[in-house]
């Protein structure tokens, strides 16, 4: 079994890469470097980085069953790590839409976050992400004691609104939003019934 040591000096580095991999792609192609961005270049920057935004959060919500299944304890090593990219691609696909389409002109910014539901639950699940990004080192978990594990639940809600935000705004084809709201039940459920069985016993 791999021990945590081992984990953080030989997988962090090339994972931390690799979570890389999709913003760079984004980012060349955005440039022109390597491909196109299709017919509205703006909404494949944003779609490509909410997709991966959406990715990256179920991927951290994954670490905690997968480490209870297999007893990898050195898992846990990449939840803060697979969280704060959450928080960074969602909050490239928010810059996204803030600068390139709505021109950071902000009575539009407002007006769309208050009168366009998917936009504002969205825009709730970006405001938990930066609470949880902000309060995720280890001296602020150490200060904060129990209250922290309260906030970082919040990640389930933050899940729950990006999903939502994902089905609300499809508009024909509903079968990647039904896989994301598979994969969340079956994350969120696994939570419900092991609370269950620790109760049980
Ligand atoms: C946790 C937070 C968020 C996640 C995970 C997320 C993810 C996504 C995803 C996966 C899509 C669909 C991409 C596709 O069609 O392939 C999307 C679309 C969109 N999101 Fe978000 N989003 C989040 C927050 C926000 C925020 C804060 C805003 C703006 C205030 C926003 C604005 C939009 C818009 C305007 C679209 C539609 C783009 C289009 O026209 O295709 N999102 N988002």
């Amino acid at each position: 079994m791999l021990t945590t040591k081992t984990a953080r000096i030989f997988l962090k580095p090339p994972v931390f890469l690799i979570c890389l991999l999709p913003f760079f792609f984004i980012l060349t192609d955005s440039i022109e470097l390597t491909g196109n961005l299709g017919a509205n270049p703006i909404e494949n920057i944003q779609d490509r980085l909410g997709n991966w935004g959406l990715r990256f959060l179920l991927l951290t919500l994954a670490i905690s069953p997968l480490r209870k299944l297999t007893g990898q304890i050195w898992l846990t090593l990449f939840r803060r790590m697979l969280g704060l990219f959450t928080f960074f691609y969602v909050l490239m696909h928010f810059l996204t839409w803030l600068i390139l389409e709505q021109n950071i002109y902000l009575p539009a910014i407002t007006e769309d976050i208050i009168t366009r539901p998917f936009i504002t639950i969205g825009f709730l699940a970006l405001l938990i992400l930066l609470l949880l990004a902000s309060t995720s080192t280890n001296n602020i978990q150490r200060k904060l004691q129990k209250k922290w594990y309260a906030i970082h639940r919040l990640i389930y809600a933050a899940s729950i609104l990006a999903v939502w935000h994902y089905w609300w705004q499809v508009k024909k084809d509903i079968t990647e939003p039904l896989i994301y709201v598979f994969v969340l039940s079956i994350l969120l459920l696994y939570r419900i019934w092991i609370k269950y069985l620790s109760r049980k016993n």
